[in-house]
């Protein structure tokens, strides 16, 4: 049982890795702006979780504040010894980061360093980074395995990269570092009781939360960003992987870190499966019993045609997989659409 400060807590990962490690046993302090979030989402973690009341506070303790700001993290590390710190807190959609790169510059490259000074200060050497299959750009080679040249195409995508090289440049530094950055391919579901799930903010950028707001009716018709891609329906392919196999794959590598010597792992966290567009859209039309409406359109601009994980390595260095295909993903998106149109919006208030 270790004490870990997660950043970004709250978010659509972070709030499902949260809910994982409590089950296992761990004290959590959760340190996030909620600029992308509701502690709604954390309200409900700690009932799934079934923390009894008296424990509550020391199991689940929220922080409301910002990684860039020394004040902030010096309660969060102070507020208990943290042993060690998953860094989900960041900002993460590819147009805005075109439009705004210095937001992305700022919350996730220049946080990112105010994090692991204060880790440095604290004596916090033990690390989670929430990296990206981003990282990989246009790949040379299908599945991806780590060893791919990193050639982002973003600005998001080069705040990522900038983090990891930051990252190697401090276990470099200075022996005791242990850390992991996992590059997350498609993160897509909910968990399956429906209470937790993806909110995203406006019209969302990514197709698994946008065909989901089509099937409850929250939108009329979904885009199909090219049907003339070299795949074998014509739509692009990704590596789709459950978010509750994303966490238990968080909570593995927290278990490899803790247990071995110092280390600087970069793992990718996917399936291995590739699936089109319009395998998602019919999966989840089964799952939902309702139809998807779609019109093809011509292709997104940045886009590849095909993105797959090699998820080799993380098999043989956390002994993790995903377990969860792409039925699970749609029923447990669809569940958590269904109870909750308008997201966490759609919970009574509180009091
Ligand atoms: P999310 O937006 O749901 O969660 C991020 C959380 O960080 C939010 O709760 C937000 O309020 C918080 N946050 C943002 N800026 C902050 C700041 N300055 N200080 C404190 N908290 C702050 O995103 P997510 O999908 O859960 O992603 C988590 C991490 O994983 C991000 O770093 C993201 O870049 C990375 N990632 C996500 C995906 C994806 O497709 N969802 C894929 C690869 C990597
Ligand atoms: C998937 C497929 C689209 C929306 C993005 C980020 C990446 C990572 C994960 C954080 C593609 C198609 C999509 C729509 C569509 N995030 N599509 N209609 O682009 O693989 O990855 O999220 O690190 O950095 O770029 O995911 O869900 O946007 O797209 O046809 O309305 O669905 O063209 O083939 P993507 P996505």
């Amino acid at each position: 049982m270790a004490t870990l400060l997660i950043t970004g807590g709250a978010g659509f990962i972070g709030s499902h890795t949260c809910l994982v490690l409590l089950e296992a046993g761990h004290n959590l302090v959760v340190l996030d702006n909620f600029s992308n979030s509701s502690p709604e989402a954390l309200r409900r973690v700690a009932s799934l979780a079934e923390l009894p009341p008296a424990t509550q506070q020391q199991r689940l303790r929220v922080i409301q504040g910002d990684i860039r700001q020394p004040a902030d993290l010096q309660q969060a590390f102070t507020a208990a010894s943290i042993d060690a710190v998953i860094h989900f807190a960041g900002l993460k959609a590819v147009g805005e980061s075109v439009q705004h790169p210095l937001r992305y510059w700022d919350v996730n490259v220049a946080g990112s360093r105010q994090l692991l000074a204060a880790m440095q200060v604290a004596g916090c050497r033990t690390l989670v980074f929430s990296s990206s299959a981003t990282l990989y750009g246009y790949p040379d080679q299908v599945p991806i395995p780590e060893t791919a040249p990193v050639q982002p195409i973003n600005p998001y995508g080069h705040s990522k990269a900038a983090v990891e090289r930051l990252l190697a440049d401090l276990a470099a530094s200075e022996p005791g570092w242990r850390i992991a950055s996992l590059r997350y391919f498609n993160p897509v579901g909910a968990h399956p009781s429906g209470r937790i799930g993806e909110d995203p903010n406006g019209i969302p950028n990514n197709l698994f939360p946008f065909i989901t707001q089509v099937a409850v009716g929250r939108r009329q018709q979904l885009q199909v960003f090219g049907s003339d891609w070299p795949t074998s329906d014509g739509t692009g392919v990704r590596d789709y992987i459950h978010v509750m196999d994303l966490a238990e794959g968080h909570a593995a590598a927290l278990t490899t870190l803790l247990g071995e010597p110092p280390q600087l792992l970069t793992l990718n966290l996917g399936s291995g499966q590739g699936h089109s567009v319009l395998e998602v859209v019919r999966a989840l039309e089964s799952a939902s019993g309702r139809r998807v409406p779609y019109a093809l359109v011509e292709r997104r601009p940045g886009d590849a045609a095909t993105t797959v994980a090699d998820p080799t390595q993380a098999s043989a260095r956390l002994g993790w997989r995903t377990r969860r295909g792409l039925p699970e993903i749609c029923r447990d998106g669809w569940a958590w659409q269904q109870a909750n149109p308008e997201g966490y919006a759609s919970a009574p208030p509180a009091g």
